[in-house]
């Protein structure tokens, strides 16, 4: 860290998460204090070996344990979201984005914590969202903007599907594949996506948090490529050496599909995901180049995690390395 950059106290929500690790592996290095807030700490020990990481239990819908939680600190940062929800017709999705984002708001009033970062996502809109997810994720977005204001300087991330070790998007559809008897059937194949590395990601956070300019400014943030699902599935089953015929769905099949998906564990697919998909996760901005990003092109690390099985020892062993260097 710059001598001159002053070591800050930073509470995350959500880093207990795939963008939250990175990101909390990074503020440390980086020469931050870290205090990560989670309904389930135990799931994540492996945070703990970062030196100046405090990991916690705190129920962070209660008002009053959350500021007590995040007293003394100089920044918060909120990546808590949901692509599936427990409630039924958005109330689990409103109480994650909407709900917490207002109680977020409420802390840095009342612990007078004046940097907010607030990972949103690409395409939230709170009134032309098509799925429960965009809309209240543009809902939480637009109420943590309306109180940037004197004391509270807020910016939001607005990325579009973030692969990277560990990722929930590039490893699921492998997974699927996994269970594919030689034919994939693949909904919406014609959906655009501009993958980002979550280095990428977490480089644009950590260099918003002294930069006054990115005040009160919302990022989309992009990969390098646009890309069909359909091209992306492919390119998975390539890397995993898995023959597959992966074969596009039409809408009317997609939509079936994800119905039926929704009942399965995990929910692998849902009417949500769904109709998040409907709308092309494509940058509508220039990427900001204040944030100074040197974007990392989804073929130069894809390779190394999603390795064929009779390979995968290679990576286990590469993580293995990691942790031990970075206890
Ligand atoms: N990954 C992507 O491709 C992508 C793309 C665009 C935007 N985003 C946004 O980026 C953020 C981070 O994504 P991610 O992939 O890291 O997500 P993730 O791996 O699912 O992690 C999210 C974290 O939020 C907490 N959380 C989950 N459900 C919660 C709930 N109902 N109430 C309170 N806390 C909850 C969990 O922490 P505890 O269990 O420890 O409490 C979890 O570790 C999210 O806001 C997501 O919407 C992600």
């Amino acid at each position: 860290m710059n001598i001159n950059t002053p070591r800050k106290k930073i509470v995350v929500l959500g880093g207990t998460g795939f963008v939250g690790q990175h990101l909390c592996a990074a503020l440390v290095q980086a020469g931050h204090r870290v205090r990560v807030l989670s309904r389930n700490p135990d799931k994540a020990k492996e945070l703990t070996v970062l030196p100046t990481l405090t990991l916690k239990y705190a129920d962070i819908y209660q008002q009053d344990l959350l500021n007590k939680a995040c007293e003394g600190a100089d920044v918060l940062i909120n990546l808590v979201g949901i692509l599936n929800e427990d409630g039924h017709r958005g109330s689990g999705f409103r109480k994650a984005h909407v709900t917490l984002a207002q109680k977020v708001v409420a802390t840095c009033l009342y612990n007078r914590i004046p940097r907010l970062l607030h990972m949103s996502a690409l395409n939230a809109d709170a009134s032309k969202g098509r799925s429960y997810y965009l809309r209240t994720k543009g809902e939480a977005e637009s109420y943590v903007h309306a109180h940037h204001v004197g004391q509270i300087h807020v910016t939001s991330f607005r990325p579009s599907v973030i692969f990277g070790p560990n990722d929930s998007f590039l490893n699921r559809f492998a997974d699927l594949l996994a269970y594919a008897p030689g034919i994939f059937p693949l909904p919406l194949p014609n959906s655009l996506f501009a993958p980002i590395y979550v280095g990428d990601v977490v480089n644009a956070m950590i260099r918003s948090l002294d930069l006054s300019a990115t005040y009160g400014q919302r990022y989309e943030l992009c990969g390098p490529k646009v890309y069909t699902l359909k091209e992306l599935v492919t390119y998975i089953a390539k890397l995993k050496h898995m023959h597959r015929l992966v074969i596009g769905l039409p809408l009317w099949l997609s939509s079936w599909q994800a119905n039926m998906m929704e009942y399965l564990p995990g929910k692998p697919f849902s009417r949500d995901n769904y109709l998040s998909a409907l709308t092309p996760s494509v940058c509508q901005q220039p990427m900001p180049k204040l944030l100074g990003l040197n974007l990392t092109p989804l073929e130069s690390i894809a390779p190394l995690y999603l390795l064929p099985d009779e390979q995968q020892h290679l990576y286990d062993q590469y993580r293995a390395q990691v942790t031990v260097k970075g206890s």
